[in-house]
């Protein structure tokens, strides 16, 4: 059984319709005051999926998880596996001044402690955080779904780039899918303002298509640098693509300015650029 949560309803059914399991019916609204309902149309299995991301508003979808989670147990379940494929507050992943409340922390462990028995993510911001998971937890990575897209575009001998070092492996293994080059660049964040400088370097682009590959895209500005690098370098047609597009308002239009002609996501996040299904990838994982 699928259990489709509000933030991942597509998703979710999609996971269900290729794994061949049942998609269950679930009622959901919000009180007048801001919270809130859950209910099971039907009867709960001993083994559910549930599928619920928690992206924007992230407290109200966190939420949601939480009731559908422990709403499954209460009704029988034994095996929840959890599929948060965005999973929110998981940037705070230490106490950098202390003091400090550490959320990746907290929401791992609400998320056990509210029924899940397994938990699966896709390119969580540091894996180290999944070690606070008392639980077994799976972190897929959405880099071959997004290959298999750009496989389908005609690119002259594209160059797959990462926006720092975290993000290496990430364009590695989309190069690697497209017999492709990759590379990387080196970003800094002031902590306290947040903004993001990227260091300038020399990279074989010119003419080249470029295929710049992150995580996660919310304020553009590590995408934005990067594309305005390489544009001065000479590139052909740029494209941005993510796992979870947060997208903060005006990105898109942000990212055109600085030269990027197409960005794309996944559906690990609903949002107007999601065009890459993760599906498959859980579907996968489920199975195993
Ligand atoms: C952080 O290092 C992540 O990997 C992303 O690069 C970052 O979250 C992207 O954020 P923004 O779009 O605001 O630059």
């Amino acid at each position: 059984m699928v259990i489709a949560g509000p933030a991942s309803e597509n998703l979710g059914n999609s996971v269900a319709q290729l794994t061949g399991s049942h998609a269950v019916r679930v009622e959901n609204k919000i009180f007048p005051d801001g919270e809130s309902y859950i209910r099971f149309e039907e009867t709960i299995d001993d083994e559910v999926v549930v599928v619920q991301s928690t992206y924007t508003p992230q407290d109200k979808h966190l939420m949601e998880l939480f009731l559908i989670l422990d709403a499954a147990r209460e009704q029988g379940a034994h095996t929840i596996t959890a599929v948060v494929p965005y999973l929110a507050y998981a940037r705070q992943d230490k106490q950098f001044r202390s003091g400090e409340a550490l959320s990746a922390k907290t929401v791992l462990r609400l998320i056990e402690s509210s029924g899940a028995t397994r938990f699966v993510t896709f390119d969580v911001h540091n894996t180290d955080i999944l070690t606070y998971s008392r639980i077994r937890t799976v972190n897929l990575s959405a880099m071959p779904a997004i290959a298999e897209y750009f496989a389908k575009l005609d690119l002259k001998r594209p160059l797959v780039l990462a926006p720092d070092v975290g993000s290496s492996d990430r364009a590695k293994a989309v190069a690697e899918k497209l017999g492709a080059n990759h590379d990387f660049f080196e970003k800094r964040r002031d902590r306290v303002t947040g903004e993001v400088r990227t260091v300038e370097k020399s990279i074989d682009i010119r003419g080249r298509d470029a295929i710049i590959v992150d995580d996660i895209i919310s304020t553009g500005s590590s995408i934005e640098n990067v594309a305005s690098i390489i544009k001065r370098e000479g590139a052909g047609r740029i494209f941005a693509a993510c796992t979870h597009p947060l997208l903060r308002e005006g990105v898109i239009e942000r990212l055109s300015r600085a030269g990027v002609d197409l960005v794309v996501g996944t559906d690990c996040v609903r949002s107007d650029i999601s065009k890459i299904s993760v599906a498959p990838l859980i579907a996968d994982a489920v199975r195993e």
